[in-house]
C-alpha cells in the first residue's frame, strides 16, 4: 500500500498553486476549511500556513476518493493527491489559488476533529476573545493571525540579518537574575535550595547589556524576552519582546542610524514601503507643546496652542484664576470637522473629564466672525481677536480650551485630539510617520514623596551641557535619551549611558541613593564600571508593538502567539494557579491568601 508522508511526500503548499501549474500531479496536506457536497462531487477547501486550495472528490474520476471525502467535516486533518485543473468559468479572484482546483484521485484522513466552539472564518471575531483566547491554537489556524505570526518570524530574520552586517553579536543573558531598574515590579522566582531567597525574572537586559560593553563585546543585540508586572494598558503585556541593542564608543545619533537603517529594511522587505531616512526630530518639550502627549501621532493636525498669556486678565474667573495659581490655558482648534452639536460638544466634554479635566470651554466662530460661546462675553473684542489669531480660526471652527495644572491640560487635551481624530477619521491608516522625541528630562518630580527620580533609569547620561545642573537645577536637566515613534505609539527607547564614575556618584546622589542602597541594587555594574568601561548607549525596540502596527491590527495579542489577558492569566493554561502544598513546602513558602469560599 502506497502511504502519504512515507511514500507519497507533500509537494506544494495550499497557497502557492496557480495556473501554471495546471497539468501537473500534486500531494497537499492540511485542514479542511470547508466543504460543499454536490452529490457526484464534493469540494473541500484544503487550508495550511500558505493559504487555501479548491480540492474537488469526484465521483467519475476516484469513487473511492469520493467515498472517503464524503465523510470529512470542518478541521479534520488529511492528504490528498490529485491533478491541478483549471477553474474554468468558476474563477475565484478574491483567492489566491482562485484560477485552479486539485481534481482527486487519492486521499488519506489523518484525524478527525470536534466541532470547534467557534467558527474558524472571517467571522471568528465576533466569539468573546476569552474563548478564542482558551482555544487559542484554534484561533491561531485563522488565516489573519497565521499571517501576523508569519509576518513576526520574518521581522526577526530580518533583525538578524541587517545587524548582522552591521557588526552586532546576538548574545543571550540570564532570566534568573536581581532586579534590574526599568521602574515596573518584578516577577519573582522561588530559589529552592537557597530558602527565603528570589530571583527577580529581568524587565530587561539593561544591565547586562552595559556589562558587555565593558567587557569589550563592542556591539551586542538581543531578542529578548521581558518581564514587567505592571497593570496592563491596551498596548502592554507582562511579557514581552525587545530588539535590545547597545554598542560602544558612540553618540545618539550612531544608535539612532542602525535603528532607521533596520526599520526602513523590515518596511521595505515586509510591506513593500521606501521610508524617507532620517527620521525627523522633535524635541520632548515640542512634542508636550504641540501635542501634549510624549509619543505624538503627527498624522493629523488639531495642534495644542498655549493661550495662558492671552487669558490670565480676562473677565472669565477660571482662566484668570488657574492661570494666577501657575495653571495654563491650552486650546485646539477643531477646524474642519463641521458644526458640533451640543451634545457632541458634551461628549467632548466628558472624554476630557477622564484626564482630570475640570471642564471643557468651547467657541464656535460664526460666518461673521463672532463667537457663539457661553464664555464669549467674559472676554474683550482684543482678547477673542489674539486668541482667534493664535488659533488662526476661522468661521465654522470650534475653539476648544482647557484650564488646569500643566499635566492635566496636556493629558487632557493630548487625548481629546487622539479622541478627534478616531471617531472623525482623521487619520491616513496608510501613512507610516515615524520620529524621534529627544531631549527627555532626566529627572522627574514625584509629588507624594517629594523627590526627584531618574525619567529613565539611573545609567542615563545627562546632556553634556545640562551636567553643571545636576545637584542644583534637577529640573532643566535635559537626558542623553531618546524614544522612537510610530503613528503615536511608543516603538523603542533608549539612551547614552553614564560611564564616568564622578557622574554616576553625582546622579545617585541627586536622586537621593545612598551608598549602601548603590551597592545593593547596582554593586556589581559599579563594580565593573572601575574597569576601564568605554562610552556606550543603546536602545530596545518594542517588537511586538512594532508587529501590531506593520500587521494592522488594534492589540498587541493578535501578533503574540500565546497572549496573556488584561488580567494577567492565561485563559488556556488556566495560569497562574495554585502550587501544591508538597511543592510549597520544599520552596518554604507559605501564602497568606484566606482561603477562598
Ligand atoms: P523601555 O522600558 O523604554 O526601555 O522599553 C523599550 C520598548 O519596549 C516596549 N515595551 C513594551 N511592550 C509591550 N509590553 C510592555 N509591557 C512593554 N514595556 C515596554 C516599548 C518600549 O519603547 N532597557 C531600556 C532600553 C535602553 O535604554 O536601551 C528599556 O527597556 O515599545
Ligand atoms: P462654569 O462657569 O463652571 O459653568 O463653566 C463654564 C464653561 O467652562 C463650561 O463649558 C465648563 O465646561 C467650562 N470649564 C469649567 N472649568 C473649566 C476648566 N478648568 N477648563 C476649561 N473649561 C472649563
Amino acid at each position: 500500500m502506497t502511504r502519504f508522508i512515507y511514500d507519497l511526500k507533500r509537494t506544494h503548499r495550499a497557497g502557492s498553486l496557480r495556473d501554471t501549474d495546471i497539468g501537473k500531479e500534486v500531494i497537499l496536506m492540511g485542514w479542511v476549511q470547508n466543504r460543499r457536497d454536490h452529490g457526484g462531487a464534493i469540494f473541500i477547501d484544503l487550508r495550511d500556513r500558505e493559504g487555501v486550495t479548491q480540492i474537488v472528490f469526484d465521483q467519475s474520476i476516484d469513487a473511492k476518493a469520493h467515498e472517503v471525502a464524503s465523510q470529512l467535516r470542518s478541521e479534520w486533518c488529511f492528504a490528498v493527491r490529485g491533478k491541478v485543473r483549471s477553474r474554468g468559468g468558476n474563477v475565484n479572484p478574491k483567492l489566491a489559488t482562485g484560477a485552479i482546483e486539485v481534481a482527486a484521485n487519492l486521499i488519506e484522513i489523518f484525524t478527525r476533529a470536534k466541532t470547534p466552539p467557534f467558527p474558524l472564518d472571517d467571522h471568528a471575531d465576533q466569539t468573546a476573545e476569552e474563548t478564542r483566547l482558551q482555544y487559542r491554537y484554534l484561533d491561531l489556524r485563522r488565516t489573519p493571525l497565521q499571517r501576523n505570526l508569519q509576518m513576526r518570524s520574518k521581522f526577526n530574520q530580518i533583525v538578524r540579518r541587517a545587524l548582522d552586517e552591521e557588526g552586532f553579536l546576538e548574545l543571550e543573558t540570564p532570566f534568573l537574575i536581581k532586579s534590574t531598574p526599568e521602574g515596573a515590579r518584578d516577577y519573582v522566582v522561588p530559589s529552592r535550595v537557597n530558602p527565603g531567597q528570589f530571583f527577580a525574572l529581568p524587565q530587561s537586559p539593561q544591565l547586562f547589556k552595559q556589562l558587555f560593553m565593558v567587557a569589550g563585546y563592542d556591539r551586542y543585540f538581543q531578542i529578548a524576552r521581558c518581564f514587567r508586572d505592571e497593570d496592563l494598558r491596551a498596548e502592554r503585556q507582562p511579557e514581552f519582546t525587545q530588539v535590545d541593542i547597545e554598542m560602544s564608543f558612540c553618540e545618539p545619533s550612531d544608535v539612532q542610524n542602525v535603528v532607521e537603517k533596520l526599520l526602513a529594511r523590515a518596511w521595505k522587505e515586509l510591506l513593500g514601503v521606501e521610508l524617507k531616512l532620517p527620521f525627523e526630530r522633535i524635541s520632548y518639550q515640542d512634542a508636550m507643546d504641540r501635542f501634549g502627549v510624549d509619543a505624538p501621532d503627527m498624522r493629523y493636525g488639531l495642534e495644542l496652542r498655549d493661550v495662558s498669556d492671552l487669558v490670565r486678565e480676562s473677565g472669565f474667573k477660571v482662566f484668570a484664576d488657574v492661570t494666577r495659581a501657575g495653571g495654563i490655558v491650552k486650546a485646539i482648534n477643531i477646524t474642519g470637522l463641521g458644526d458640533l452639536s451640543r451634545s457632541e460638544l458634551d461628549a467632548l466634554t466628558d472624554v476630557v473629564k477622564i484626564y482630570g479635566a475640570k471642564g471643557l470651554a468651547w467657541a464656535k466662530v460664526k460666518e461673521d466672525g463672532e463667537w457663539q460661546s457661553p464664555i464669549a462675553k467674559f472676554f474683550s473684542d482684543a482678547e477673542r481677536k489674539a486668541i482667534a489669531e493664535r488659533l488662526a480660526l476661522k468661521p465654522g471652527d470650534i475653539a476648544a480650551f482647557v484650564a488646569d495644572k500643566k499635566t492635566v491640560v496636556n493629558a487632557a487635551l493630548g487625548n481629546l485630539r487622539k479622541h478627534l481624530a478616531k471617531t472623525k477619521n482623521l487619520i491616513d491608516k496608510a501613512t507610516h510617520r515615524f520620529c524621534w522625541v529627544t531631549d527627555f528630562p532626566l529627572f522627574e518630580y514625584n509629588e507624594e514623596d517629594k523627590r526627584w527620580y531618574a525619567a529613565h533609569h539611573p545609567f542615563t547620561s545627562p546632556r553634556p551641557e545640562d551636567r553643571e545642573k545636576l545637584l542644583t537645577d534637577q529640573g532643566n536637566v535635559k537626558a542623553l535619551a531618546y524614544d522612537i515613534v510610530l503613528n503615536g505609539v511608543e516603538i523603542g527607547g533608549g539612551s547614552i549611558r553614564i560611564f564616568d564614575h564622578g557622574l554616576q556618584s553625582d546622579l545617585f546622589r541627586a536622586l537621593g541613593i545612598e551608598e549602601e542602597e548603590q551597592r545593593q541594587k547596582f554593586g556589581f555594574l559599579l563594580d565593573a564600571f572601575q574597569y576601564g568601561p568605554p562610552p556606550h548607549g543603546g536602545l530596545a525596540l518594542g517588537v511586538d508593538r512594532i508587529m501590531m502596527l506593520i500587521c494592522g491590527t488594534d492589540s498587541i495579542r493578535d501578533v503574540i502567539a500565546f497572549p496573556k489577558t488584561q488580567k494577567q492569566t492565561d485563559l488556556m493554561l488556566n495560569a497562574p494557579s495554585e502550587l501544591a502544598e508538597a511543592q510549597l513546602k520544599e520552596l518554604m513558602i507559605k501564602t497568606v491568601v484566606p482561603a477562598k469560599k
